[in-house]
């Protein structure tokens, strides 16, 4: 199989984490008799630096023409005070909304060598975490209207959220169809008793619910959804949210395993084109010193093999060699315990490459 991969390493640990991910799907492809062509484009601050802005045009065209997207992650404080016009999250958005990229999957799964690894109690996360978050991506308040301006001799600043049936009906229906292929329960988090635009998205998946009676569906309030994360999370298979509620849930669900630096995710279009990043951000207190977990990232690869080119088997193939790589007792500082072996990012990637040739 031949595929063009765009790489979006981005700023902070966004290049080391990516390189470790390169590594692993090169040995993928090394295996499997695959290739993969990578093509990389600036992105974020490093793009505003070069060529101010924080995606060029020619950038877009690439991640559009490409069969999958790989990303690192954007921003940093030297560019915390950009006009927002060009700040390096921008770029993401928009690459998201180009792209088309509505359907993010979030999983959040607990590697049991790392129950001990994660801030909760291990009577809570011992039995294992597998859930997931659906996150719709290009709607709500990251795209409505913004402005700020001087009203009635004050400064009032607006961020409008708005949803269709449409785009409701859109991520409710990956959400119903992943939680079939799951364990078959599916929770969807609103606002319903104060925003309009939670009432009309309780009233689209509800008409879905008619549609998959073999699914087990619920409604949650969002607030309560936070708590009942911490307090009882194995009840959750699949959550399906909006935008922003889909941003905060999903860092509150990384401590769930062990380290925000575990989690992968896929951002999914209605073809096979999707892009595939870490949930972390830049880290820049870290960046450059070889100290990032680039787990995230590998197992983002992973899902990149699975659900834009089909390779199952490769993919699963990722998965236990993180997994193995575990069991060895190698871990980053940001899941390191006592008695296990502490190693950089790249050293990360060596022991998942390794165990990877050797499954
Ligand atoms: C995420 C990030 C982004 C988001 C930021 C960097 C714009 O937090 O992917 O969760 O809010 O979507
Ligand atoms: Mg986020």
């Amino acid at each position: 199989m031949q595929k063009n991969i765009t790489v979006l390493s981005g700023d902070g640990i966004g290049p080391e984490i990516v390189r470790e991910a390169i590594k692993v799907l090169d040995a993928v492809c090394a295996r499997f008799h695959h290739t993969f062509r990578y093509t990389y484009v600036d992105i974020g601050g490093c793009s505003i630096d070069k060529y101010g802005v924080p995606i060029t045009e020619e950038g877009m065209q690439q991640c559009k023409s490409a069969d999958s997207v790989l990303l690192g992650a954007v921003g940093g404080p030297k560019w915390d005070n950009c006009p927002p016009a060009i700040r390096p999250e921008k770029a993401l958005l928009a690459v998201r909304k180009e792209l088309g990229l509505f359907a993010n999957l979030r999983p959040t799964r607990l590697f049991p060598q790392l129950a001990s690894a994660s801030p909760l109690k291990e009577s809570i996360v011992g039995d294992g975490i597998d859930l997931l978050i659906v996150r719709e991506l290009t709607g709500g308040v990251y795209f409505g209207e913004r402005r700020t301006g001087e009203e009635n001799g004050d400064i009032v600043a607006h961020d409008d959220m708005n949803y269709s049936t449409r785009e409701i009906r859109r991520i409710g229906r990956v959400a119903f169809e992943t939680a079939r292929k799951r364990r078959g329960r599916l929770a969807s988090v609103d606002k319903a008793n104060v925003l309009d635009t939670s009432r009309l998205w309780r009233r689209v998946m509800h008409e879905l619910a008619q549609e998959y009676p073999d699914v087990i569906y619920s409604d949650i309030l969002v607030d309560n959804t936070a708590m009942q994360l911490i307090k009882n999370p194995t009840q959750f298979d699949v959550l399906v949210t909006e935008n922003m509620f889909g941003d905060i849930l999903s860092d509150e669900a990384s401590m769930l395993t062990g380290s925000i630096g575990m989690m992968p995710s896929a951002s999914l279009s209605e073809g096979t084109l999707g892009m595939y990043e870490p949930i972390h951000g830049s880290a820049p207190d870290i960046a450059g010193q070889n100290l990032a977990n680039p787990i995230g990232t590998i197992l983002s690869a992973a899902m990149m093999l699975r659900y834009s080119f089909s390779l199952t088997e490769e993919a699963d193939l990722i998965e236990s060699a993180v997994n193995r790589a575990l069991d060895l007792g190698y871990r980053t500082g940001d899941i390191f315990q006592p008695g296990c072996t502490k190693v950089g990012c790249s050293e990360m990637g060596d022991c998942i490459t390794a165990c990877l040739a050797r499954i």
